[in-house]
């Protein structure tokens, strides 16, 4: 299924095409080339200060990792469409700033960048992907081993698009639903040509 953005002038096709399906290939494995890229692009993504405040957890089916967060911190209506993909990369921040200054607004803001360059990257690979903030926000840094100054802020599923009849319920309600967004007559409040 496509659905790609309907737009008042061309955009890149890899942001046209990109949307976020819950029905994945639960056979399909993700290749660790593919993974590697994708993370790459992540690293490279640009931060205020060039601070990375990031941090990447890789969950591929099949591990230790992505059964414990299926199991402990993927709850309701996500946990029952995310574990057919191949795979989770969870995306966590640093609290501060390496001297000690509140950060999350600002690593929030980096994280959402390199997010974004490895959504593009997986989609350029012909890899779904679909951001996840519906998880477990107390069981998750247990999981991760992360440490008090770090905060999981996204799940990031990757999988192989698959047919929407796949899905039951709301989730496939959701899958076969127009993707929609404000007019630019909305958002943009100076200087729409
Ligand atoms: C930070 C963030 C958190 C999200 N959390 C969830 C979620 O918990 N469950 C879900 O099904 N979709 C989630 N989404 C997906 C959005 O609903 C989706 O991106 C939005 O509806 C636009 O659809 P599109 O990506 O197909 O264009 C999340 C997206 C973002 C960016």
């Amino acid at each position: 299924m496509s659905k790609t953005a309907i737009t008042a002038a061309p955009i890149a096709p890899v942001l046209a095409d990109r949307w976020s399906p819950r029905a994945y290939d639960s056979s399909y494995v993700l290749a660790d080339h593919d993974l590697l890229s994708i993370l790459e692009a992540g690293r490279w993504a640009p931060s205020a200060n060039n601070h990375q405040p990031w941090f990447f957890s890789a969950a591929m089916r099949g591990s230790e990792l992505f059964e414990q967060i299926n199991a402990e911190a993927l709850e309701g209506f996500n946990a029952a469409w995310a574990p057919n993909a191949s795979g989770y990369v969870v995306v966590s921040i640093l609290a501060k700033t390496p001297d000690g200054r509140d950060y999350s607004h600002a690593a929030a803001y980096d994280a959402g960048l390199a997010v974004m360059s490895m959504v593009v990257q997986a989609q350029e690979l012909g890899i779904a992907t679909h951001q996840v903030g519906g998880f477990n926000r107390t069981t998750m840094p247990g999981i991760l081993g992360l440490g008090e100054d770090v905060q999981p802020i996204v799940l990031l599923v990757l999988g192989k698009l698959a047919a929407a009849d796949t899905l039951q319920g709301p989730a496939y309600e959701r899958e076969i639903a127009p993707r929609v967004r404000k007019t630019l007559d909305e958002i943009v409040l100076h200087g729409k040509p």
